[in-house]
C-alpha cells in the first residue's frame, strides 16, 4: 500500500482519479480544504511546501488541479491567461519542483492536461497550450528526476460527468467514465512508466 496525496480530490476529475487508487491510503487536498484532509493552494510555493512538510512520508503526489479561464483568443486578457499559466502550468510544475525535495525514493508525481491540446476547441485556447506545455514537461523532466522519481500526465477527453458542463463546447466528443480514466491514474502510481502523457480518450 502506498501513501498517495490526491490534490483537488473534490473535483470532477479527482473523484475519477480516486476510483484507480483504491488499494492505497489516499490523502486529500484542495484549495477550500472542504472533506479534505489539508487545505492547499497550488499557486503558492508556500502552500505546497508547508502541505508536503505536514504529510510528511509520502509515496506519490496525484494532482487534478488546473483552473483554465476560457474565452475566444482574440477576446483573452492577458490576465485570463496568466491565472491560467499560474495554475495548470506553474502550479503543476511547482507540484513537482517543490515535491520532488519530499518525496520517497522511486516515488511518481502524475499531472493532469485534456485533450484539447490535440483536438482544440473555440474557447479553449488556453486550456490547450497549458495542457501542451505541461505534456512536454513530463516528457522532458522526466530525464532530469533524480532518485528514480518518475513523472507522467494523464491526458483524458471529457468526463462523462462533466458531460452536463462542458458538452455543449464539445459537440462530436464523446465523453468516458471517470472510472476509465481512473485506470489510467492506476497505471501511472503502480506502474514502471515515467515521462508518459496516458492518452483516455473514445
Ligand atoms: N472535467 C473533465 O471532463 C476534464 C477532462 C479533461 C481534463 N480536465 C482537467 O482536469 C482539471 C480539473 O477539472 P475538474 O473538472 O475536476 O474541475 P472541478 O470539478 O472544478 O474541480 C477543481 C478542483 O480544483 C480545486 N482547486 C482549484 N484551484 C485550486 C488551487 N489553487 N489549489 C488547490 N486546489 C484547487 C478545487 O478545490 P475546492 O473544491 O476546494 O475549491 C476543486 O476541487 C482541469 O485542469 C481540467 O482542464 C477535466
Amino acid at each position: 500500500m502506498k501513501t498517495i496525496i490526491l490534490i483537488g480530490a473534490n473535483g470532477k476529475m479527482g473523484q475519477a482519479a480516486l476510483t484507480g487508487l483504491g488499494k492505497h491510503k489516499v490523502i486529500t487536498a484542495g484549495r477550500s480544504g472542504d472533506n479534505c484532509d489539508y487545505q492547499v493552494d497550488i499557486t503558492s510555493e508556500e502552500s505546497l511546501r508547508k502541505l508536503y512538510k505536514d504529510v510528511g512520508h509520502f509515496d506519490a503526489v496525484v494532482n487534478t488541479v488546473g483552473v483554465c479561464e476560457y474565452a475566444t483568443f482574440t477576446e483573452m486578457t492577458e490576465q485570463q491567461w496568466m491565472s491560467t499559466v499560474l495554475s495548470k502550468m506553474m502550479g503543476q510544475i511547482n507540484i513537482v519542483r517543490i515535491g520532488q525535495e519530499y518525496i520517497v525514493d522511486n516515488g511518481s508525481f502524475t499531472l493532469i492536461t485534456g485533450i484539447l491540446n490535440v483536438k482544440p476547441i473555440p474557447f479553449a485556447i488556453a486550456d490547450a497550450t497549458t495542457s501542451g506545455a505541461i505534456d512536454t514537461f513530463v516528457k522532458c523532466v522526466a530525464f532530469e528526476m533524480p532518485r528514480g522519481i518518475r513523472v507522467n500526465s494523464i491526458n483524458p477527453t471529457v468526463l462523462e460527468e462533466a458531460w452536463e458542463v462542458y458538452g455543449e463546447m464539445m459537440p462530436g466528443f464523446q465523453p468516458v467514465p471517470g472510472t476509465l480514466v481512473g485506470k489510467a491514474f492506476e497505471r501511472s502510481v503502480d506502474g514502471f512508466v515515467t515521462g508518459q502523457v496516458l492518452f483516455v480518450d473514445a
